[in-house]
């Protein structure tokens, strides 16, 4: 095991996973699956990042599946490493919200600092804009996307954080529809944000503040990179572009530089966009929205948004007619069972009709209190397990965490 053995285990260097690739190690593999976090099994690496990777594993008690992001063994002694690595962990069991990804567990072993959460099915919108044909979605999936993650931020912007690296490679987009914001490791309390994350952060998503070097960042931030992103997924590139990092981040600061129009690069873009997108991304942050719940508010005007609407209704009313639950199976077996003598005449369909509709009346609001009553169960069910989770987070965070 990793804990008796300092030197690195070979699955730390295997390459991420490519699509198609068996889960499950081939015979003649098994030293690459060494297995160092006690009660996960590791399947695949999913990304390799500067200060650590993220694995997809399986928690083989709750018998789920789960990403875990481990911190480079050789940071280990690195203090300003292992405090961000920690920063990530208590920030993320802070935010309980379902467009940001869950926390459930923080570790230790000899060799690794380790972090488990939700394990998010499907791939970043980084690598899907990288990976799509010029690079770009179409204008209502880039709002919807928007929309998600301006719900996560107001979450972020109300619990007293900045996330400060908001930008594609942190946005997970579930195969299922989800859309979650992730990677907190160098989010803040905005009292206590300091200037160095922008060396961190990406020159193409910062904001003016964060490239000053300014200590006082804010919520603002976090919109003018979520305007950034906005603008790369609907034209395929981030808005300002330069031969080094350093040219990048000078356009976001320099006034003379005018953001570049999204229409101008695409003139079948709505006007509305890109509108929304120039007060996201105003140099200064005072002519910004002063709060995600802001712009969402406003975006509610943006016709696209009652196409979105509108669609999430009809999904959602497809998800419960074709899942029944086992009690709405059962009631509809015994309503059959209790109705199965009632004699209807073949040779009247009026009085057929009637009956069903009477049957469907009497069932039909029995079963939409049964539903409300189940949709507050599982509300509370809910609420409960992030409470849970969040609180045994917090308590395995104080016992692992190195002293200051
Ligand atoms: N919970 C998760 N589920 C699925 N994939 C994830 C998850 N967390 C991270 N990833 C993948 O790993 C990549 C790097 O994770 P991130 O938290 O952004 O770390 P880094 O600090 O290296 O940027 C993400 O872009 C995403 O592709
Ligand atoms: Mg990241």
């Amino acid at each position: 095991m990793a804990d008796e053995n300092p030197k690195r285990p070979a699955f730390w260097n295997r390459k991420e996973r490519k699509d198609g690739q068996d889960e499950e190690p081939k015979s003649g593999q098994k030293e690459i699956w060494e297995q160092p976090f006690a009660g996960y099994k590791v399947y695949d690496k999913i990304a390799q990042g500067g200060s650590g990777a993220v694995f997809l594993a399986r928690d083989e008690r709750l018998g789920r599946d789960v990403a875990i992001k481990a911190l480079t063994p050789d940071l280990q002694s690195n203090e300003n490493a292992v405090d961000l690595f920690f920063n990530e962990a208590r920030n993320v069991a802070r935010l309980r919200h379902p467009n940001i990804v869950r926390g459930y567990d923080v570790g230790r072993t000899g060799t690794y600092f380790y972090f488990v959460m939700e394990f998010v099915r499907g791939e970043s919108l980084g690598v899907k804009l990288d990976r799509l044909d010029r690079h770009r979605l179409q204008e209502k999936e880039a709002f919807r996307i928007v929309r998600e993650i301006l719900k996560a931020l107001q979450c972020v912007f109300e619990t007293g954080l900045v996330h400060r690296d908001v930008k594609p490679g942190n946005i997970l987009l579930g195969n299922n529809g989800d859309v979650k914001l992730c990677d907190l490791g160098i989010a803040r309390e905005v009292a206590f944000a300091t200037p160095e994350a922008v060396v961190m952060g990406s020159p193409s998503y910062a904001s003016p503040e964060q490239v000053r070097g300014d200590c006082d960042i804010d919520i603002r931030a976090d919109i003018y990179g979520l305007g950034c992103t906005w603008f790369h997924m609907i034209t395929g590139q981030p808005p300002y572009r330069g031969e080094t990092a350093q040219q990048v981040m000078q356009k976001h600061l320099d006034e003379e530089a005018d953001l570049p129009s999204p229409r101008d690069l695409d003139p079948r873009l709505s006007a509305a966009t890109s509108a929304l997108i120039g007060w996201m991304m105003a140099k200064d942050r005072e002519k910004r929205p002063r709060t995600p719940q802001q712009l969402l508010n406003k975006m509610r005007e943006h016709p696209l948004c009652k196409m979105i609407e509108e669609e999430e209704r009809h999904r959602d009313a497809i998800a419960r007619i074709s899942t029944p639950t086992l009690d709405e199976l059962k009631e509809e077996l015994l309503g059959d069972l209790i109705h199965g003598d009632r004699v209807v005449d073949d040779d009247e369909p009026a009085a057929d009709a009637a009956a069903a509709t009477d049957a469907g009346g009497e069932g039909g609001g029995e079963q939409a209190d049964e539903q409300a009553e189940k949709v507050a169960a599982d509300a509370a069910e809910e609420a409960q397990e992030l409470t849970e989770n969040a609180r045994k987070l917090e308590e395995t965070l104080s016992e692992i965490q190195p002293q200051e």
